[in-house]
């Protein structure tokens, strides 16, 4: 056994190493050539080799995930089934895992709003501002970058109402090509780097939600909110709360029930609520780009899911951006606002816990009688209700999703919205289970 492991970790370790002397090689050439005007179509050039070169060492990648996953089954059997972090471990075990327990749960709750050059940022603050049921436990702190001056004017028109902080380093970001698109995801992770760290170094605050200067929150995303933090404080096995719901398109969710929640294994964002225990654990590695992904993988997941509503407690207005043109035009859009109150914090919450969701959720997906896409998409059967659509393997996922019309993208082999490998929402007018088969023991990072 210990022999395959340091095999394993070997493989990985050379794959690292080879990569990274490969990038370092394509990446550091254009610096070296001067300013001419061929340096563009070089780097297209070198971006191209890099890639290709990227896409022949997946396979490898693939083959190392394959070894270690077939040995890590060997091992640890149902690791994902019974995570060393379930609420039910023995008093010994428990102690690291009460981490949260210093933190009371009626922590004061900041709103952190992420802020750049966009001016709508005040149908943002607006709707905050309209809806937050207390000042006290809910202060807003919006921290501008960019240095824009009409969004400064605008967010210092809210005078004490709220909090505005300035991100003070405005410089550009080295990076490893000039492309301005890649520049803005630097900035992005730089931004939010600082914006965290006065929130939890600084202000010393316990836990923070944050949002983005483009969306617009739900009349009940406080009562969300409030509702749902003791639950992030009693289970380690989650680490955020989430407004958000990636399958969240009109068609697709049950609005007559806004109070059902969920648990995912995918990390949301877009507003989203997180402990300072978190930060203390992400800061020290936190990424130069690409921040949301880079939550989304393995190492920094590790197994932990967050809660999610089945209406999104959060739209999102704003199509300008680095990455979300396109994205916003496809799909952010669609997004369904939730607009009923649910006075979450009256209902008992505690079926969300892991070990009794774990037990509740599964017999339900998988008492569900299973049908077949095309038979759904015939409306087919409509007298069994609730069923379940299986998939097998990556390319039978991503052919379901996209034939239902949910999201089909994996991030570290999560897809959006999934739990235990199941994503659950509504196909003409009925629920639907996306689901891998019963014996499931953990998602393949190299579903992507
Ligand atoms: C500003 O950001 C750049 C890039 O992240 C960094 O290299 C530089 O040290 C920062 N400057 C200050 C004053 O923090």
């Amino acid at each position: 056994m210990l022999k395959k492991s340091s095999l394993v970790l070997w493989g990985v370790v050379l794959f690292v190493a080879w990569n990274a002397l490969i990038l370092f090689f394509l990446w550091t050439r254009p610096q070296s050539l001067s300013d001419h005007g061929r340096l563009t179509e070089e780097v297209i050039r070198l971006a191209q080799d890099a890639e290709s070169e990227l896409e022949h060492q997946k396979d490898l990648l693939q083959q190392i995930y394959r070894y270690s996953d077939l040995w890590r089954r060997r091992k640890a059997g149902e690791a994902e089934l019974h995570p060393p972090a379930a609420a039910s471990v023995q008093p010994s075990t428990a102690a690291p895992l009460s981490r949260h327990s210093q933190i009371s749960p009626d922590a004061v709750l900041p709103v952190l709003v992420i802020a750049c050059d966009r001016s709508t940022v005040r149908r943002c603050l607006d709707k905050l501002l309209h809806y937050r049921p207390s000042p006290e436990r809910f202060p807003i702190i919006v921290s501008q970058d960019c240095g824009h001056d009409e969004t400064a004017r605008v967010i210092a028109s809210y005078g004490d109402a709220i909090m505005h902080i300035k991100q003070p380093n405005l410089s550009d970001i080295p990076v490893p090509t000039d492309h301005r698109k890649f520049q803005g995801y630097y900035k992005i992770a730089r931004h939010y780097h600082w914006a965290l760290s006065q929130v939890f170094r600084t202000f010393q605050h316990q836990a923070a939600i944050v949002v983005e200067d483009d969306l617009e929150v739900a009349p009940d995303f406080f009562e969300y909110f409030q509702a749902a933090f003791p639950l992030l404080l009693a289970d380690p096995t989650l680490w955020c709360v989430s407004a958000w719901n990636d399958n969240g398109k009109e068609q697709m969710v049950d609005a007559a029930h806004p109070d059902l929640l969920y648990r995912t294994d995918f990390f949301p964002g877009l507003g989203w609520l997180l402990l300072s225990d978190l930060w203390n654990e992400l800061e020290p590695k936190w990424p130069k780009a690409f921040w949301d992904d880079w939550m989304r993988q393995p190492e920094q997941r590790q197994g932990r899911s967050c809660i999610r509503p089945e209406v999104s407690r959060t739209m999102t207005f704003g199509r300008k951006g680095v990455s979300h043109g396109q994205f916003f035009d496809q799909h952010l859009k669609f997004i369904k606002l939730n607009d009923r109150f649910v006075p979450f914090t009256q209902m008992d919450l505690s079926y969300l816990k892991k070990n009794e969701y774990d037990r509740s959720f599964r017999d339900q997906v998988y008492a569900a009688p299973e049908l077949r896409v095309e038979e759904l998409q015939g409306n087919q059967r409509r007298e069994l209700g609730t069923v379940r659509v299986q998939y097998t393997t990556r390319d039978s996922f991503k052919a379901f999703a996209k034939a239902l019309g949910v999201m089909d993208d994996l991030k570290s082999g999560v897809p959006r919205a999934g739990y235990r490998g199941i994503v659950s929402f509504l196909y003409r007018s009925r629920r639907v289970y996306l689901a891998p088969p019963s014996d499931w023991i953990g998602y393949d990072p190299s579903w992507s």
